[in-house]
C-alpha cells in the first residue's frame, strides 16, 4: 500500500472542502480492496445538520460505484491530527472491519490505527445477521 499516495490524495480532496460555516477543511482518501482510490471533502449546509464529513463523502462515492471493502483510509484536516467523528467511525466499520486508518499531518507525519482501536466493541452487520429471529 502506498500510504504517501493515499495521504496526498486526501490533501488534494481537502482543497475542495465546502465549509462556509466552520471554515474547517477536511479531506479523505479511501483505498478499496481492488486498489481503487476514492476521495472526498466535507460539505456543509446552511441548515447545518445535513453536513457531510469528508470520510463519508469518500466512502459513499466508493460504495455507490459498487466497491464494498475498505483497506485503508487517510484523513487530513485543519487541526493537526484530525480524527474521524463517531458517525464516520461507524461508517468505516460497515465497510472495513479490518481497515487501517491513517491520520496525517503531512505526507511524512502520520499516525496509523486499526478501525478496531478507534471503535472497539463495535456493532456491525454480523450482529443483525446473528440475531435470533
Ligand atoms: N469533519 C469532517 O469532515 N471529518 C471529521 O473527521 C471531523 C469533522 C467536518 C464536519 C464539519 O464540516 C467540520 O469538519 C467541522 O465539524
Amino acid at each position: 500500500m502506498d500510504k504517501r499516495e493515499l495521504i496526498k490524495s486526501a490533501f488534494k480532496a481537502k482543497e475542495k472542502a465546502y465549509v462556509p460555516y466552520s471554515n474547517f477543511h477536511v479531506g479523505a482518501a479511501v483505498l478499496m480492496e481492488d486498489g481503487s482510490i476514492y476521495t472526498g471533502c466535507n460539505i456543509e449546509s446552511a441548515s447545518y445538520s445535513p453536513t457531510n464529513c469528508a470520510e463519508r463523502t469518500a466512502i459513499f462515492k466508493a460504495v455507490s460505484e459498487g466497491k464494498r471493502k475498505i483497506k485503508a483510509i487517510a484523513i487530513v484536516g485543519d487541526s493537526g491530527y484530525t480524527y474521524p467523528c463517531g458517525v464516520c467511525r461507524q461508517v468505516i466499520r460497515e465497510f472495513g472491519l479490518d481497515a487501517i486508518v491513517i491520520i496525517a499531518k503531512s505526507e511524512d507525519e502520520y499516525k496509523e490505527y486499526t478501525l478496531e482501536e478507534l471503535l472497539p466493541y463495535s456493532f456491525g452487520p454480523e450482529d443483525l445477521n446473528n440475531a435470533k429471529k
